[in-house]
């Protein structure tokens, strides 16, 4: 596992530690196999393109796909994004459609939609949330029309850590005859996902944050939607037939991994995955909610503390973000820095979602089942010494 020496790391929602498995599958690929896959002649790039390939197979497993056809690797849940937003959404929609999303949106699934809208003439539309960081469902069914084409959201906040009701909102999604594209990049180190349950047209995450290589990631796609999607990278291996003036291209999977692929960071992907398999998302959660209890009344008992989002252990998943008084957040995490302290300070690329929580910046405390008690009994210590330094 990744040694953080001394530090006590609850920084797990920007990138979690690597296990010895996942760092064991990345150096046998480079020391023992580094060959290409799907073009080799040979018995080792046959087998290592068996073995990328089964780690697709695994993916789908992992998510409940219908099938392995339906899993796109990517460079990480941005560039998972991106593609549905310029593959999809560029050839679907025009001007006058509308492009709904949350107001707790990580800037990854924001940003791509409002170069969209600007691109194709489509109107973006903001879901806002109550004091808990809950949907405000009522507001979102009254958005919907049939002019909504794509409503793209969450699964769990990287901010507030709540969990959305995915499932809850899906079929009135779909009955404007809108998609529904879920950002999964926090939600998939600690909940097991299925894709079919939630009714998600396209879900995005990164292996980085389930403890997996950087560098590689996930795009799920309904198989009926991919044959529709269009490439938005072109070149070797995910053609059929080129010509001098044109080429056809192979269907999905395929025709979205142009290029050599990140074969060790997918390899790496699939040793993460059977990590967390064997270890249970039961166990996960209960050891997280061990953690976040301790957390979470922890910060309230010390005063002058403000938490956003719902103040019940229960109701957040891995993360939660607060202020000190009225102490800035980089100075805060600073002074915890040097007590061996890891946490993140800023807005969390979550800009618009600071604004609606009415400040700048915030500072983020996010746990892996991998913490310990006393990480968490050293970031509370760690912030009375800020505030006696402080004030
Ligand atoms: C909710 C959410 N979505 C998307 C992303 C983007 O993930 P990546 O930077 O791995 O592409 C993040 C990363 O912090 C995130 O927290």
């Amino acid at each position: 596992m990744t040694n953080y020496g001394s530090t006590a790391y609850l920084d797990n929602a920007a990138t979690s530690p690597t296990p010895p498995e996942v760092i064991k599958a990345l150096e046998q690929y480079y020391e023992q196999q580094k060959v290409n896959v799907h073009r080799g002649m040979y018995q080792l790039s046959a087998q290592v393109t068996q073995q990328y390939e089964s780690v697709r197979v695994q993916v789908a497993h992992f998510i409940k796909a219908a099938s392995e056809q339906e899993i796109i690797f990517t460079a990480g849940a941005t560039a998972a994004l991106n593609l549905v937003a310029f593959g999809y959404g560029l050839s679907h929609l025009q001007a006058g459609d509308e492009i709904l999303v949350s107001v707790l949106e990580h800037h990854s699934n924001l940003v791509p939609w409002q170069q969209l809208a600007r691109l194709t003439g489509a109107k973006l539309r903001f879901i806002g949330i109550n004091v808990a960081g809950n949907l405000d469902q009522a507001q979102l069914f009254s958005l919907l029309n049939s002019h909504t084409k794509i409503v793209s959201l969450t699964l769990l906040s990287n901010v507030l850590g709540n969990y959305l009701e995915i499932a809850k909102i899906a079929p009135r999604v779909h009955a404007v005859g809108a998609i529904l594209v879920v950002d999964a990049a926090q939600a998939v180190a600690h909940l097991p996902i299925a894709v079919q349950q939630l009714q998600a047209d396209f879900l995005a995450f990164s292996g980085h944050k389930m403890f997996g290589p950087t560098g590689v990631g996930v795009l799920y796609g309904r198989a009926a939607l991919l044959r529709q999607m269009q490439p938005t990278s072109f070149g070797g291996e995910m053609i059929e037939q080129v010509n001098y003036q044109g080429a056809t291209f192979l269907p999905a999977p395929q025709k979205f991994e142009a290029g050599t692929p990140n074969i060790a960071g997918v390899l790496g992907l699939g040793a993460a995955i059977s990590y967390l398999e064997q270890i249970g998302f039961a166990k996960i959660k209960q050891q997280e909610q061990l953690l976040m209890q301790q957390l979470l009344t922890g910060l309230l008992e010390i005063g002058g503390i403000q938490v956003y989002g719902s103040q019940r252990p229960e109701d957040h998943i891995g993360v939660v973000s607060f202020n000190l008084d009225t102490i800035h957040a980089h100075d805060v995490a600073t002074i915890l820095d040097t007590f061996g302290v890891a946490v993140r300070a800023g807005h969390q690329c979550a800009q618009p979602l600071m604004r609606t929580l009415g400040v700048e910046s915030v500072v983020r405390a996010s746990l892996a089942f991998t913490n310990q008690k006393q990480d968490i009994q050293r970031l509370l210590q760690a912030i009375l010494a800020v505030k006696e330094i402080l004030s």
